[in-house]
């Protein structure tokens, strides 16, 4: 196949034009992969490395496979989204440069004044958003060291030190110490959040606030998010009132990777 039928093969380009980009492709079956990884290069002269998705995401840290089919064995790179920086290995950690809008419309809700969780927070891309965005204090918590290691660095790279502050652990076990304190919870983990609601309405303020809940699932996700979502906090007693809904990609025709934000109030005095 001629260059013409490679121009339709999607890529993300992870990086920037000053310090190099990786893109991460996946090859159809039948066509050469270093013949797919040199027309990339040839198109963008910044592209340092070719990466080819080799299985999905896995594991708790949800890193995908990826192999080197062209260029440079060094991988890591510093990606820039809206005023801020990102350096990361994706061959290591998560980051999606497709959730860039995301990360904006998330940070717009934010307040002036709000101390924050994200968990689940990867090299930071959510928790630096909203801080660069917004006056707040960001807490992350991270649970692949790689990926804490590089939150840590990013925080220093964009001189937000006073203002968002990386902790490496489990959410289940580093949330239990912060009870109490928060205005806004993130829980950017689309396949698993849901077993982590409790940690997260536990750790707002007594009064409540708002959570930000990730989900994956079908053309019932939204129903189905609100369901368990609203059942857990009434369990807990809390009340939990949906105040937004958002597709963030989808996966596959119909599977789709889904944000619903929840306003969280007490019913009794706890
Ligand atoms: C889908 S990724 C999102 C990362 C980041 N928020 C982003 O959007 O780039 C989920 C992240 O949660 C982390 N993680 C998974 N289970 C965790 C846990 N129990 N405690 C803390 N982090 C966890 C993974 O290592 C991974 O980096």
């Amino acid at each position: 196949m001629g260059n013409r039928g490679f121009r339709r093969i999607p890529y993300d380009l992870i990086g920037s034009r000053e310090t190099g980009a990786v893109a991460v492709v996946e090859v159809p079956e039948g066509l050469s992969p270093l013949e797919v990884a040199r027309d990339i290069m040839r198109r963008h002269s910044h592209v340092k490395s070719v990466l080819q998705k080799v299985g999905a995401r896995e594991g708790e840290f949800r890193v995908r496979p990826l192999r080197l089919i062209a260029g440079s064995e060094d991988t890591e790179v510093i990606h820039k989204e809206y005023g801020y920086r990102l350096k990361l290995d994706p061959r290591y950690v998560y980051f999606s440069p497709r959730e860039a809008t995301e990360r904006r419309l998330l940070a717009k809700q934010v307040r002036d004044g709000e101390l924050i969780l994200v968990m689940f927070a990867g090299v930071g891309p959510y928790a630096i958003a909203m801080a660069k965005a917004k006056e707040v204090e960001v807490l992350g918590i991270e649970l692949n060291p790689i990926a804490a290691r590089y939150f840590q660095e990013n925080v220093l790279l964009n001189k937000i030190g006073h203002k968002v502050f990386p902790i490496e652990g489990d959410v289940a076990f580093v949330t239990p110490a912060l009870y109490g304190l928060f205005d806004r919870v993130v829980m950017p983990l689309p396949k698993g959040a849901y077993l982590f609601i409790p940690y997260a309405i536990r750790a707002l303020k007594r009064n409540g606030g708002i959570i930000h809940f990730y989900y994956w699932g079908g053309d019932d996700a939204f129903r189905r998010a609100e369901d368990m979502f609203k059942a857990e906090a009434m369990r807990m007693g809390w009340e939990a009132t949906s105040i937004g809904f958002r597709v963030v990609s989808s996966y596959s025709p119909r599977i789709y990777k889904i944000r619903v934000d929840f306003l969280i109030k007490p019913t009794d005095i706890k």
